[in-house]
């Protein structure tokens, strides 16, 4: 690379003067030079001052900076891929030189702001070539502003799925190339923060409908200018991809009888790798397989690991839905005694700063705090003494399990560096809403609205039927034949829409007696043309009990 860098310059440079900047065969040598001086020990000859290296790549820079105003100024505002890319690896170099000239990275105001005359210099010329591309995003954004504003408000929520977005990313691009030349102007920075407060709605459907970046943690600076799905999209772009090739997922075979033990001894041997790559299940003796029987099973383990049987978790008294790690918790009652006892009470307990622990059948004394086991507790210091104990209880006793489901939880992101990072995106409610999905009660004129059918018609008297006898049902009765037709038993919090895929009822030529069956991966239900709305309500009530429910579907 140390070669070719310096090569390449001259080459372009001549091929610029002779065959003129509009040449193809330059144009592709630019784009040559951006990629190679990107690359690491690229720079251009050791013994090449900073400067000099950034004066001599600032003007293939600027010619590809006047590419990206003319696309973004054009009436479509795109700009092809590969000008995208050289933009970046150009800024890429520019900051890197920047910085070695100026290791802590800000340059003085002075050396760039208008009053300075010294319009010749790169520093003047980069500072101005990142304002006007600032400016032209500026005003793209106000065009797509406009867009928005005219679009209904219903179909403004389900920005997610007009394509026309995903065709506008790449102003999300151009906004995290200035972010990356902010660091070095300070007032690129300022005017950034204020170009995207401008902005906000646009901001947000960009942020919503983008893919897998890892280039736009930058917005977490801005994170009070995005809503609830854009911060949500933004941290689910971490996690790693899920993959679809079958043949490296990690297989299970288990039995439903066995279900926590055989899941956890298939979890633990696996490696946080392995886990990645994605889970394959089966359960014994059933035929289906596949994303709706994963998510069945990954629903009925979460179930069991939480429920009061398994002691591994406790449920808050005032929030079913909140957990803590069960530290056998020391009884309410018994602080509260020791509190209001007298003197004389209290030292015939003969406690000391100290507690025994037993685990598994063994038995271990904990002091809670230094030489705790000499000092005893009586009237003056007893208060003390309960504060530690709780702690203890609380805080201390559980933390390397705590720790463990933190580590447990890093390891399933991408790269688990990247924790701060998604930590850093969401508010505590908004992590609170992405785990709980809704626990209200389900929405039926949603649910209608995402169903489609194949073989019946919307207005079929069995369709009429279907949804009475579903309205007639308990919330829980519901939720039961949802997890039927789905193995999706908790909606996300933004209802049906928030689901992969519409839901589809699908008529079978089976006869009445038959109960209805389904396909979770496809959420599909085979739904017989029952005679009748009491035989179809009876048949459907049969489904919802807990016990069938489950283990129902096909594949
Ligand atoms: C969800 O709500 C229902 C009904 O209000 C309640 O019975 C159920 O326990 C709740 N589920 C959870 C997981 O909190
Ligand atoms: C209580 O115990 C502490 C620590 O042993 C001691 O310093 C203190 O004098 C005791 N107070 C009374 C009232 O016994």
């Amino acid at each position: 690379m140390l070669v070719t860098a310096p090569v390449l310059l001259e080459f372009c440079r001549l091929l610029a003067l002779t065959a003129g900047n509009k040449d193809s065969l330059y144009k592709s040598c630019r784009y040559t030079l951006a990629s190679v001086l990107c690359l690491p020990l690229s720079v251009l000859g050791a013994s090449k001052s900073p400067t000099k290296v950034i004066e001599q790549v600032l003007p293939f820079a600027r010619e590809i900076v006047e590419l990206v105003l003319n696309g973004l100024g054009s009436e479509t505002m795109l700009v092809p891929r590969t000008d995208l890319e050289e933009l970046s690896n150009f800024f890429k170099v520019l900051r890197q030189q920047v910085l070695l000239w100026m290791p802590d990275g800000s340059m003085p105001k002075n050396m760039y702001s208008r009053e300075c005359k010294r319009t010749d210099t790169w520093v003047w010329e980069l500072h101005e070539m990142s304002m006007n591309l600032l400016k032209r995003v500026d005003e793209c954004l106000k065009r797509l502003e406009m867009d928005l504003s005219s679009l209904s408000s219903d179909t403004r929520g389900v920005i997610e799925n007009q394509p026309i977005w995903v065709t506008r990313l790449h102003i999300l691009a151009i906004l995290t190339e200035l972010d990356f030349i902010s660091g070095i102007f300070e007032d690129v920075a300022h005017n950034l923060r204020f170009v995207l407060l401008a902005h906000k709605a646009p901001l947000n459907a960009l942020v919503r409908c983008s893919k897998r970046n890892e280039h736009l943690h930058w917005l977490m600076k801005h994170k009070d200018l995005l809503c609830f799905e854009a911060r949500r999209n933004l941290v689910l772009m971490l996690f790693s991809e899920g993959k679809d090739d079958y043949g490296e997922l990690h297989e299970m075979l288990i039995d439903r009888s066995r279900l926590l033990d055989e899941s956890f001894e298939y979890i633990t041997q696996a490696k946080p790798s392995e886990l990645h790559s994605g889970l394959f299940m089966e359960f014994k003796n059933e035929e289906a397989t596949g994303p709706g029987v994963l998510r069945e099973w990954f629903c009925m383990v979460s179930q069991a690991l939480f429920s009061p049987q398994q002691v591994l978790f406790l449920p808050c008294p005032n929030d079913q839905r909140r957990f803590y790690l069960n530290g056998n918790p020391f009884t309410y009652a018994s602080c509260k005694r020791i509190l209001e006892m007298g003197a004389a009470e209290i030292d015939d307990l003969t406690l000391t700063f100290s507690r025994d622990v037993h685990t598994l059948g063994s038995r271990k004394t904990i002091e809670l705090c230094k030489g705790g086991q000499d000092i005893s507790v009586n009237i003056s210091n007893r208060e003390h003494y309960i504060d530690l104990l709780i702690k203890n209880i609380f805080v201390d006793s559980i933390s390397e399990q705590l720790a463990n489901f933190a580590k447990g939880f890093g390891d399933i992101l991408a790269n688990p560096k990247l924790r701060e990072v998604f930590f850093g995106c969401l508010d505590l409610e908004d992590f609170d809403r992405m785990l709980g999905g809704s626990n209200n009660t389900i929405n039926l004129k949603d649910w209608r609205s995402h169903t489609q059918y194949n073989g019946y018609k919307e207005k079929d008297r069995h369709v009429n039927w279907f949804w009475k006898a579903v309205e007639s049902m308990t919330v829980e009765q519901q939720r039961q034949l949802l997890f039927f037709w789905t193995s999706v038993k908790y909606l996300p919090s933004e209802g049906f829409g928030g689901l992969s895929s519409k839901l589809y009822i699908y008529k079978t030529t089976e006869s009445a007696d038959h109960l209805p069956s389904s396909h979770t991966c496809f959420y599909r239900l085979c739904l017989p043309p029952y005679p009748s709305l009491k035989v179809m309500q009876s048949q459907l009530q049969k489904i919802t009990q807990e016990h069938v429910s489950c283990s129902f579907g096909t594949w």
